[in-house]
């Protein structure tokens, strides 16, 4: 049986480092769920599939194929044969992937996507409904968090790094919180944190801090 370690929480709260790290120091591969509802978005963006319609973008998302491949720590993941790389990370992308991340025939594809990953061996997952709706029963589940202002600085400092964009603090702050709040707000498995989960503020917290903590609070019988 594999071991899945789930990882929810707000854009910006750190989840992707220190799952990255996390799964790095145990030889868990990371799994970034956000990435597959960016690539549906970026392939509906692509195809001209009018985003306000989401009959259409059910029927475009069902149809659209992404290969996994696991390795390098990590499950990589292929559109016709090409890595999707920064394109998925643009504020057009940013700004409509709740659109498509809402509907619930999309929740059900990425979410049999990511359940049918045990099959690669043990796991660390992050996302938005990790541990309430994919993997509700693990015994590591933690919910990770920051405040409004950590987030958006963290967030553009890595945009700005990356040369992804290059938006004021005051506009990277505005589009979390907008993200944040369709996230929170849908019908279908919103982001909340569930019965259980173990909650981390981030915000004083260093990522050796955040990752220790995480590292902390498994089961006594992975730490070995
Ligand atoms: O974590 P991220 O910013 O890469 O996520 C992209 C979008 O996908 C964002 O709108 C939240 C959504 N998402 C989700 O609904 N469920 C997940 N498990 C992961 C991401």
């Amino acid at each position: 049986m594999s071991r899945v370690i789930g990882i929810d929480g707000p854009s910006g709260a750190g989840k992707s480092s220190v799952s990255r790290i996390v799964g790095e120091r145990l030889g868990f591969l990371h799994v970034d769920s956000g990435a597959l509802y960016r690539i549906l978005t970026w392939q509906c963006l692509e195809a001209g599939v009018d985003m306000e319609n989401p009959a259409a973008i059910h029927a475009f998302c069902e149809g659209v194929e992404i290969e996994l491949r696991p390795g390098n720590g990590s499950v990589e993941y292929y559109v016709g044969g090409e890595a999707p790389g920064s394109r998925i990370r643009t504020p057009e992308i940013n700004a409509n992937a709740s659109k498509v991340a809402r509907e619930k025939p999309v929740r059900d594809k990425v979410t049999a996507i990511l359940k049918g990953m045990v099959r690669f061996g043990d796991l660390v997952v992050e996302g938005r409904d990790i541990t309430t709706a994919v993997f509700p029963d693990s015994p590591a589940r933690f919910y990770l968090t920051a405040s409004a202002e950590a987030r958006a600085m963290r967030r553009q400092k890595e945009e700005i790094e990356k040369g992804i964009a290059n938006q004021s603090a005051e506009d990277v702050k505005a589009s979390l919180l907008a993200r944040d709040a369709i996230d929170s707000t849908r019908k279908y498995a919103p982001l909340r944190k569930a019965d259980g989960v173990i909650e981390i503020d981030s915000s004083f917290l260093t990522l050796e801090q955040v990752v220790e903590a995480v590292l902390d609070a498994l089961p006594e019988e992975w730490k070995s």
